[in-house]
């Protein structure tokens, strides 16, 4: 149970092991949502920016823009990047963290624990239109598996020298890497894929496939812990990644690299 006073200063009543004073808002309770509101803004002007004014398919020597992968017809009047973005883009928009964060950013409903909502309306949960279109999240999920899928295999051509065809360690080989790597964090950490390996299940060791269902479970569960900071990290990742094949190819530098 909390209780407001003023902006900034959060009352809760103690819990066990935690007194009051370990729950006492630090910071101005609006910093959070200004700051989600500027990231998710900026991300969103970024990938607008990025799939359809950048100049055609953002790729350089072995590497392929997450922006743009799967390569799907690479010419024609449509940017490649729109046959591919709507699935992390929409997984992204109905994951239940994300939900969170611009519920309280962008639509203050409420902005933060124990503040206000902007206006007052009857609660209605996500059962009516539109936002019960987020219960799609599983369908993008099952999509955004497949998408992470290229992702890997991109990473697997990255470890290629494309004129030699000899194996080749650089630098864009390590960014691309990590960010697969942070991307299939954030996805094998959806509450979706958690519900999907061990939910509807009473007792795993009567259900079929229990054992491995628990151990799925499970390892789902570790990475879902830290979920909201694999969906920043993940997103972060996937910008800087865009970024650098685009200074490669616009000839700003040359990747650092060694072929063997
Ligand atoms: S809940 Fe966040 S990706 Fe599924």
């Amino acid at each position: 149970m909390a209780t407001q006073t003023a902006p900034g200063a959060l009352i809760t009543e103690p819990h066990a092991g935690v007194g009051l004073q370990g729950r006492l808002r630090t910071a101005p309770w609006w910093l959070l949502p200004l700051t989600v509101v500027s990231v998710l803004g900026a991300f969103t002007v970024y990938a607008i920016w990025t799939a359809f004014f950048s100049g055609g398919v953002n790729q350089a020597g072995p590497y392929l823009s997450p922006f743009y992968s799967p390569l799907i017809w690479a010419t024609g009047p449509i940017t490649p990047a729109l046959w591919v973005l709507w699935s992390p883009l929409l997984f992204r928009a109905t994951c239940y963290y994300y939900r969170k964060a611009y519920y309280r950013s962008f639509f203050w409903d409420p902005p933060a624990c124990a503040v206000g909502e902007l206006r007052y309306r009857e609660y209605r949960g996500e059962a009516h239109f539109p936002l019960f279109l987020n219960n799609l999240h599983r369908f993008f999920l099952y999509a955004v598996l497949v998408v992470t899928g290229f992702l890997w295999y991109d990473v697997f051509l990255a470890f290629w020298d494309p004129k030699t065809g000899h194996v080749q360690l650089g630098l864009g080989t390590f960014i691309m890497l990590g960010n697969v790597t942070l991307l299939s964090l954030y996805t094998f950490g959806c509450h979706s894929l958690r519900h999907l390996s061990g939910g509807g299940l009473d007792c795993y060791s009567q259900g079929r496939f229990g054992m491995a269902r628990f151990r799925a479970w499970s390892a789902v569960t570790v990475l879902n812990l830290r979920h909201a900071m694999w969906a920043w990290l993940s997103m972060f990742s996937v910008v800087l990644t865009d970024i650098y094949i685009h200074m490669l190819r616009a000839g700003w530098f040359i990747d650092p690299h060694v072929v063997f």
